[in-house]
């Protein structure tokens, strides 16, 4: 249907023989070939950090918040501008989420100045969000709170092999928490990985992880154990075999692909030079390497964004919209949200280009010439 999606899998036979070995080795919940992604994730991310593969990044948030005791009473700042699962989660622990505002409209992202707005004698943790693999001002965020003692949780579901000043992105926080869904910069179709650098936190994760247990299935498979003991309670919020077997081709592919994508944006930015009717925010990057998980556009605000997605539909071209407001939704109308101008803006202008690894230069040329002739360029 589409002559260019917004997204595609960077897979080949890798993948395929990866999934058919775990498979055939008679072994598929989480084991060695999961303890191995775990080990490589942690080179990825400079070798000290402790990880978790988990279930999904929503897993991972709801891990964090649970160790952290984050409950009834508390609040949790949150970016106004990001997925639905920040809010969910603060909210599923009993939390009250409040949102902190973009930087600019050229920096979407939180900052110290925008979380420092609405810390309150409750705020107990702040999520920030990476937005579409560019790294926040990080220095600040982690001044700001350790100063006020609260706990940073940084979800890096667009950010995986992301750097600010040379140190990757979720390692920052007391959490870090990474998506490795289908459209993702690494994908499993579903997974994630919950990492820290502190001890304590790490075992919290893991009695999270399965059902507070002191040891695994495999562990008595191995004949490490006998038994185990239920340490805390916990979760079922296991990876399996499959999904670390895929996350291993993944990870090794990850550098490459990552480059590629800052290619093809720099490509975008290049045939879109001098194009009316939209901004390209991102453009200054100082202390970062991005990941360019998606590429985002502000179209003006005398542009009929569903028209204009229309049109595109009909050159072939998928776009889309991260995200749209809190607000907007049916779950979040009434729980008296705090207002957040830029993001709400945003919100309502935002249009998402396709954006993949293996995306030709050609395919970048058919959407830009889509979209000038849409906008009359
Ligand atoms: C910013 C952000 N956070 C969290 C998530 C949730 O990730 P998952 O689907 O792995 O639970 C996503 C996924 O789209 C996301 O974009």
């Amino acid at each position: 249907m589409w002559k260019v999606q917004l997204f595609k899998l960077n897979y080949d036979e890798k993948e395929t023989n990866a999934v058919n070995d775990v498979v055939n080795s008679g072994w598929i919940t989480m084991g060695e070939k999961s303890q191995t992604f775990e080990k490589n994730f942690s080179t990825l991310l400079g070798g000290d950090v402790h990880s978790t593969a988990v279930s999904s990044a929503t897993a991972a948030l709801h891990m964090s918040l649970l160790a952290l005791n984050i409950k009834a009473g508390d609040e949790v700042i949150i970016p106004a501008l990001t997925f639905v699962a920040d809010i969910n989660v603060v909210r599923m622990v009993g939390a009250t989420p409040i949102l902190a505002d973009c930087k600019s409209y050229e920096d979407w992202n939180i900052t110290a100045e925008t979380i420092k707005a609405q810390i309150t004698s409750k705020t107990k943790a702040v999520i920030v969000v990476h937005f579409a693999g560019y790294p926040c001002e990080m220095d600040a965020i982690i001044k700001l709170c350790k100063d006020h003692n609260i706990a940073l949780i940084e979800d890096c579901a667009h950010a995986p092999g992301a750097k600010y000043k040379n140190k990757a992105c979720g390692t920052f926080g007391d959490y870090g928490c990474f998506s490795f869904f289908t459209n993702k910069n690494l994908s499993v179709g579903e997974g994630g990985m919950l990492t820290t650098n502190d001890e304590h936190l790490a075992q919290q994760a893991k009695y999270f992880r399965s059902h507070g247990m002191t040891a695994l299935t495999l562990d008595r498979h191995k004949g490490r154990a006998i038994t185990y003991d239920i340490a805390q309670s916990g979760l079922n919020y296991r990876i399996d075999e499959m999904r670390s077997a895929l996350g291993l081709v993944q990870l090794e592919k990850l550098k490459h692909a990552n480059v590629q994508r800052r290619i093809l944006v720099e490509r975008y930015i290049k045939e879109l030079e001098g194009i009316k009717g939209f901004s390209i925010p991102f453009k200054k990057l100082e202390n970062v390497e991005a990941v360019y998980h998606i590429f985002p556009i502000l179209l003006d605000e005398t542009i009929d964004r569903v028209s204009l997605i229309g049109k595109l539909k009909v050159d072939g071209i998928q776009s889309s919209i991260h995200y749209p407001a809190f607000k907007d939704f049916t779950a979040f109308k009434n729980i008296g949200l705090n207002s957040s101008p830029i993001a709400e803006d945003i919100a309502t202008r935002e249009l998402t280009l396709p954006l993949y690894p293996t995306m030709s230069i050609e395919e970048v040329h058919l959407v830009c010439d889509s979209l000038k002739k849409a906008l009359g360029a």
